[in-house]
């Protein structure tokens, strides 16, 4: 064991560091937990030569407002620093509480941090971030003064070479986290390289960018099956449509993540689209969780650009809605009156505003707003998208998706209609199998495992398929694959981890501990739906 303070030895029954004196740190949770997460490691290049001729003093402020910015892009994106090496940070996302997106919201992050420093104006300043997403063990260490949520294992070591390698003002990421990310962050193939301590040579990817692509664009990108079932509900968005005619009418669809909300309302509303009604449509991004107005400046694009008009042709805004318009997209704003307005008035200017172009666009054809992931909802665009989804006007049709949990409460004011999606059921499961699989004959004993094991939630079935392809068990095209050899363990690929993770976050540590027994005893060892 090492001292968290000097990192010397120190021996298992010893309760003082004999080197500093520090006590020796204990661990508080004895059930540590294995979690698949992103590890982010940054720190200033050549710190030691920047303080090298400073007194102690001296040093720590010259690299403290790097390391102030590194732990904001950490936070901002959701992630926890789990330690600080006075030079730099270790961060984990997606614990202690799993989520889904920890890959690309690490991504984020490092872009952030790299920005944050080089905003800092200290020429002198560089960072360099590495990133790995795998598994590691975590638990809670009580130290003499302090608690630490430490995150031990070897991915930690992948990340620290990763950090060490890259090139100032650069972020290196290995390639699960590339896989895991990938779509909603660009990377660059840097080729294999040979990091010490691993024996062999390792693919290292540079992150370039991000965009703030959602996973519905990703994966609507890569979704090979037609879309089944859900009768029952296009049946009730059916009826609503009809009912918006002569009253506003609202639907929230909850459901766990990959269980097929976007897939429904997108068809939806591409039918309703074909039909001659005006669709606008925002996601509500984690990223931008802490962004003010994220979502309404998604919203306001998007009826800019689908009525490629703009906000003076739709409607006869006053001087200050204006202003408010263009201060939700970041325009610049000329109105001197804007400029003395008190925050809540601007707030009240912006949501009348907004209503007001919508209510002008509704009175020439029927219209369908579409808002996505309202649990990520910013709290800036919560209040205008409740006086929209409540506005009394015909000819209007409101659709609201959200996981279970972090449903905004407005939600319960606008008369929704509420329904739950479950997963699809083994016939429509098989019949995406067969789309994405192919219908050959030998591949029905296939499609039965990997309709149990998925419990057929689309999205498990789809990544399990991707993986046994990218594993080189399938072979050919999708919709026309062959069995490249005998199967074995069907899985769980990393790109659902996060997702079954977070699922299980939700249930007690006691029925958490039922499951992990249960998975262990029986036949349903291998199978997804005992974490469902
Ligand atoms: N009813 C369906 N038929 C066919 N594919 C589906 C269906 N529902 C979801 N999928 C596919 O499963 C994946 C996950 O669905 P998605 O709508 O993105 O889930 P969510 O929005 O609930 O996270 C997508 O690739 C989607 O195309
Ligand atoms: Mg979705």
């Amino acid at each position: 064991m090492l001292c968290f303070a000097c990192q010397s030895t120190i021996g298992a029954d010893d309760n003082w560091c004999a080197q500093c004196g520090a006590a020796v740190a204990k661990r508080v949770d004895p059930d540590s937990e294995q979690r698949f997460v992103t590890i982010l490691r940054a720190d200033v290049v050549d710190s030691t030569g920047l303080v090298a001729d400073l007194d102690p003093e001296e040093a720590v402020s010259r690299l403290e407002p790097a390391l102030a910015a590194m732990r904001g892009a950490v936070r901002q994106f959701g992630g926890i620093v789990s330690k600080e090496l006075g030079d730099g940070l270790a961060a984990v996302f997606g614990a202690p509480i799993a989520d889904d997106n920890h890959a690309p919201l690490a991504c984020h992050a490092a872009i952030e941090l790299v920005r944050r420093v080089a905003g800092l104006g200290d020429p002198g300043l560089q960072v360099r971030v590495g990133l790995h997403s795998g598994r590691v063990v975590a638990y809670m260490v009580a130290s003499e003064y302090s608690k630490v949520y430490e995150i031990g294992g070897a991915a930690q070591h992948l990340a620290a070479r990763l950090e060490a390698a890259a090139e100032p003002n650069q972020v290196y990421a290995s390639e699960a986290c590339q896989k895991l990310a990938e779509g909603n962050v660009q990377f660059e193939f840097l080729g294999r390289r040979q990091l010490k301590g691993f024996s062999e040579a390792l693919p290292i990817y540079r992150v370039t960018g991000a965009t703030d692509v959602s996973s519905w664009r990703v994966r609507r990108a890569r979704s090979v099956a037609r879309f089944v079932n859900r009768l029952n509900e296009i049946a009730l968005l059916r009826r609503l449509a009809q009912d918006a005619g002569p009253n506003r009418q609202t639907a929230l669809l909850i459901g766990d993540p990959g269980i097929g909300k976007s897939r429904l309302v997108h068809e939806f509303v591409d039918e309703l689209t074909r039909e001659g009604w005006l669709p606008f449509h925002a996601e509500c991004s984690p990223n931008l969780q802490g962004a003010p107005f994220s979502t309404l400046k998604a919203l306001m694009l998007s009826i800019l650009e689908g009525t490629a008009a703009d906000t003076d042709g739709l409607t006869s805004l006053t001087g200050i809605q204006r202003s408010a318009i263009d201060a939700v997209l970041d325009r610049p704003i000329s109105d001197p009156e804007w400029g003395e307005l008190e925050p809540h008035a601007r707030g009240r200017a912006i949501s009348e505003a907004s209503c007001a172009i919508l209510e002008s666009l509704v009175v020439r054809r029927r219209t369908v707003i579409l808002i996505e992931d309202l649990h990520w909802i910013d709290r800036a665009s919560e209040t205008v998208m409740a006086a929209l989804a409540s506005l009394q006007v015909p000819g209007l049709l409101v659709l609201l998706t959200s996981r279970p949990i972090g449903i905004p409460d407005w939600v319960a004011r606008c008369n929704a209609e509420i329904a739950a999606l479950r997963s699809l059921g083994e016939d429509a499961g098989r019949e995406m199998l067969d789309d994405i699989l192919g219908r050959s004959a030998n591949m029905a004993d296939l499609k039965s495992r990997v309709v149990l094991h998925t419990a057929s939630v689309p999205l498990f079935i789809e990544e399990v398929c991707r993986s046994l392809k990218d594993r080189g068990v399938l072979r050919g095209h999708w919709g026309d694959l062959a069995l490249a050899r005998p199967v074995g363990e069907l899985g769980i690929p990393s790109s659902i981890q996060g997702v079954i993770a977070a699922r299980l976050d939700r249930i007690s540590k006691e029925e958490r501990s039922l499951l992990q027994i249960a998975a262990a005893l029986g036949p349903i060892r291998q199978n997804l739906c005992c974490a469902m």
